[in-house]
């Protein structure tokens, strides 16, 4: 059933371990690494007797001296008052930190984002491994870097680049997921199918009542393949100044529907299905795609529980929230459209006037 997934980045490679029980495997990963004399896990407050302990144990057993911090749990605490608690904790540790420190983080992506910038940010940089529990961290968050935390002005708007050291997937941990969270993951999953993998979405279809079963052998897969199609768009554009682009795919009227519905009031996962609905009926106003292929894949996201329509929204809100997006360049609307199911293109010259369409679909 163990599946691995390797992140080519030249010097900074690393396998994408998935399977059951994992968890218990961190320790011995941790010792081939090499030089790791100590080590440090964080986890939020959910996770840390659930999960994160289970890891410490596992680095105490294979002989690295381990304490774990932890965090109040939730997208609200992503913030530089956590960051700055858990940078003081960090320095605590005896013997004092040195450049053999191993960070790990256990838990869904705000644990990842957050370890993940204290990793970068002590000494200027030290090793760690992520063991991501949510499957939005799993297939997305946990592969490519991408490290930090909330500002008052806007979500991750503080970080690094900083690519961990190993991933270890322990599929398991799925059965605790709360179902709005495993949808959330969902959302990405079939994401990831329409911008690059057309047979994923067929997968997906095909299997989706294991999946919402959480059964161990098709997570495996269905994880595995959204790794490699992460882990390939990374490998291509790390730095993200080109078609990593594409993984905003559903996100651009995703997140202004986030924003004016309000954060907390619709699930990260909801909101970007119903932005992948909207940017398809956009997609199929231009005659990029047509309406059979945006019906498979709304029939995809129904199937899994997300939502295909949202009423009451103001076009011209959602048009002046997308200009103010800080993926918009000078206030040029900037879309990711699908030109077949497997296959995208960045548009730059999107119009108030289609936006008012893709949001009318949504009706
Ligand atoms: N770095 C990246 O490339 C990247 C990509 C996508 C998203 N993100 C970030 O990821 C975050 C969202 O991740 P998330 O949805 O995992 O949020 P999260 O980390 O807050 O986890 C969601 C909730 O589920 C709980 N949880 C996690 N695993 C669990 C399990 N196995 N059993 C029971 N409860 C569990 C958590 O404690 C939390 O309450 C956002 O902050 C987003 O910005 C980062
Ligand atoms: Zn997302």
């Amino acid at each position: 059933m163990e599946q691995t997934i390797k992140v080519e980045l030249g010097e900074r490679s690393y396998d994408v371990r998935i399977g059951p029980g994992l968890l218990d495997s961190v320790g011995p990963t941790a010792v081939e690494l090499g030089s790791v004399r100590q080590a440090v896990v964080i986890a939020d407050s959910n996770i840390a007797s659930r999960y994160g302990r289970r890891v410490a144990t596992s680095l105490q057993t294979a002989g690295v001296a381990t304490d774990m911090f932890e965090f109040p749990s939730g997208e609200a605490n992503k913030t530089m008052a956590s960051f700055s608690d858990l940078i003081d904790s960090v320095f605590t540790i005896s013997p004092a930190v040195d450049r053999d420190l191993l960070i790990v983080a256990c838990g869904g992506g705000v644990t990842g984002d957050i370890t993940g910038y204290v990793a970068a940010s002590v000494l200027r940089g030290v090793r760690w491994l992520q063991c991501p529990t949510s499957l939005l961290a799993d297939v997305d968050a946990s592969v490519g870097g991408k490290t930090g935390i909330n500002h008052a002005s806007g979500k991750n708007l503080i970080g690094a680049f900083h690519q961990p050291s190993g991933v270890l997937i322990d599929v398991d941990t799925l059965r605790t997921l709360p179902a709005d969270d495993l949808r959330s993951g969902l959302g990405e999953c079939v994401k990831h199918a329409v911008i690059r993998d057309a047979t994923l979405l067929d997968f997906i279809a095909d299997n989706t009542a294991a999946i919402l079963a959480g059964e161990a052998g098709v997570m495996c897969d269905l994880i595995a393949r959204n790794v490699a199609i992460k882990a390939a768009v990374v490998a291509g554009d790390e730095r993200e100044s080109g078609t990593r682009a594409h993984l905003n795919f559903g996100h651009t009227i995703g997140h202004a529907i986030e924003t004016i519905v309000g954060y907390g009031t619709i699930s990260h996962g909801a909101a970007v299905s119903l932005g992948m609905i909207a940017a398809n009926a956009m997609a199929v106003a231009r005659g990029l795609i047509d309406q059979g292929d945006a019906l498979r894949v709304a029939d995809a996201l129904g199937a899994l529980e997300l939502p295909t329509a949202y009423s009451g929204l103001d076009p011209e809100q959602v048009w002046d929230v997308m200009q103010h997006d800080k993926k918009a360049r000078a206030g040029r609307v900037r879309m990711v459209l699908p030109t077949e199911i497997g296959n995208v293109d960045i548009f730059d010259d999107i119009t108030a006037r289609e936006v008012a369409h893709a949001v009318s679909a949504l009706e």
